[in-house]
């Protein structure tokens, strides 16, 4: 049967029968009530069961096997929306109508034509940089382009002061009074304006957290272009921010089917409660740091094998088990070792994780047309039961998002190293909808460390050490 839309969209809701009926004993949650600060729970090592924050962004059920988006379950988002209306609707808390989903994506396809952010990221080596590595530069450099917070401009330098006790003709030495001139004159009418724009208001947040999400996708594509010797790619008008993305890092137009499993990809993988990179980002936001900032302590958090990195791995430990026959003695090697599989377990889900139920039928649909790449999802399948037969039952070890990902991103043509960046690309959105949201009500994160070592030690002087 050939693969079309209507394909994926039968496939999704297939999954969502399963998950349904698979958890249906569980226990429905309780509806959200108004909560009373301080709150109690109990709190884990890596702060397990800690509540830092109330949202309505998007909530994770691990035992439901649940994960909805400002109300929307994901299953219905991923068989029929698209990623640009999703990221809207996380940044804005609704549903965009016509009008303004056409605005917004108006707005990502200009904002994806970063050519001068990229511009300057070629000034940098970054053909010996990771891909997670440029996007990291690349915040800091939008930070500096779209933001006046790096500008030396935007603020009035001691050349540009006027002194009151001094007089108004330039100097070639700094004037004498400059510590306390009064910056009443701009000498360069096109300086921005020299009140910064420091702490979030929602109207530039949402501005500049446009920016991010349409510069991350352009930034990974282009470094990822500049790794493969080509010159990165300006976005089509006519293409979705998903065709783009295929575009800008292949240079081919992708297929409708190639289009929206990218579109789905983008969609499931864009917010997902308080993980680590989330929380990194807040963490950053709470302090008054700006949200280029912020993001980029997500994009440093993700890059991490214990999350988003973990779809790297995944791949590589595929190749290297090399067929299925190989499974068990790889995973007892690996257990023996006291290594943890690569993309499966998580932190909230004890049921099957929804992401990873998608994104499996996905890539085996994908796969079909890709012989070459057959064998690596014949050796995916058998660690997947290999894994869950071991520790199914008893510890509840499910494949998480990043199991399959990077099959799917390779039959698209991706390179290993653009993995994780197109996890980035999408949960750039749940981590700006979440800055914007908890700015509102703005507390700084500062969690308690239990200490654990000595109290009354006495300095000795380096030469009476022993
Ligand atoms: N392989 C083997 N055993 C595992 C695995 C795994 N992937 N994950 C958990 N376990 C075992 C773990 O050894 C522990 O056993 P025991 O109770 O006997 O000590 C038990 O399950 C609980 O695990 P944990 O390490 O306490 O769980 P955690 O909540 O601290 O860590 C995790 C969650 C995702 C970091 C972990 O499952 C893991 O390291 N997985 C592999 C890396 C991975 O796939 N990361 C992607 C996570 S999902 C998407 C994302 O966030 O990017």
């Amino acid at each position: 049967m050939k693969t079309d839309l209507n394909t994926i969209q039968n496939l999704i809701l297939k999954a969502a029968e399963n998950a349904r009926r698979e958890t249906a004993d569980e226990p429905e949650p309780e509806k959200p009530k108004k909560s009373k600060w301080p709150i109690a729970c109990t709190v884990g090592p890596g702060l397990e069961g800690a509540i830092a924050c109330e949202s309505k962004v998007g909530y994770v059920n691990g035992t439901k096997g649940w994960l909805v988006y400002r109300g929307y379950d994901i299953f219905d988002l991923c068989a029929r929306s698209t990623f640009e209306e999703v990221s809207y609707l996380l940044l804005h808390g609704k549903m965009p109508n016509m009008a303004e989903l056409t605005i917004f994506k108006e707005k990502l396809f200009n904002y994806t034509r970063i050519n001068k952010v990229v511009r300057q990221l070629m000034g940098f080596p970054i053909e010996q940089m990771s891909v997670m590595g440029a996007l990291r530069l690349g915040a800091n450099l939008m930070r500096r382009e779209y933001s006046d917070l790096d500008m030396a401009s935007a603020r009035p330098a001691s050349f540009e002061a006027i002194s009151s006790d001094e007089d108004s003709i330039a100097m070639e030495t700094t004037p004498h009074g400059s510590n306390h001139a009064t910056f009443e004159f701009k000498s360069r009418s096109n300086r921005k304006a020299a009140k910064s724009k420091r702490g979030f208001d929602k109207l530039s947040g949402l501005e500049d957290s446009y920016h991010l999400i349409a510069g991350i996708s352009c930034i990974a594509a282009a470094t990822s272009r500049l790794h493969n010797d080509k010159l990165p790619l300006e976005p089509q008008p006519d293409l979705s921010h998903a065709a783009n993305l295929i575009y800008m890092i292949t240079g081919k137009k992708p297929s409708p089917v190639e289009e929206r499993v990218m579109d789905i990809a983008l969609i499931l993988h864009a917010d997902h409660g308080m993980n680590a990179s989330t929380f990194a980002t807040m963490v950053v936001a709470s302090t008054l740091a700006d949200i280029y900032f912020s993001v980029g302590a997500g994009i440093a958090a993700l890059s991490g094998p214990l999350h988003g990195g973990a779809n790297e791995d995944v791949i590589r430990n595929l190749r290297e088990i090399g067929s299925a026959k190989n499974v068990k003695p790889w995973v007892k090697k690996k257990l023996d070792q006291k290594k943890k599989v690569s993309g499966f377990g998580h932190r909230v889900y004890k049921a099957y994780d929804p992401r990873a139920r998608i994104l499996g039928p996905l890539a085996g649909l994908l796969l079909k047309e890709k012989p070459e790449l057959n064998p690596l999802f014949e050796v995916a399948q058998e660690l997947e039961k290999t894994v869950m037969d071991m520790f199914g039952k008893e510890k509840k070890i499910f494949p998480n998002v990043d199991f399959y990902s990077g099959l799917i991103y390779s039959s698209l043509g991706f390179d290993e190293e653009l993995f994780t960046p197109m996890f980035a690309a999408s949960r750039v959105s749940g981590w700006t909808a979440r800055v914007l949201e908890y700015m509102e009500k703005n507390r700084i994160f500062r969690p308690r460390g239990l200490y654990t070592g000595e109290f009354n030690q006495m300095y000795v002087p380096i030469d009476q050490r022993k």
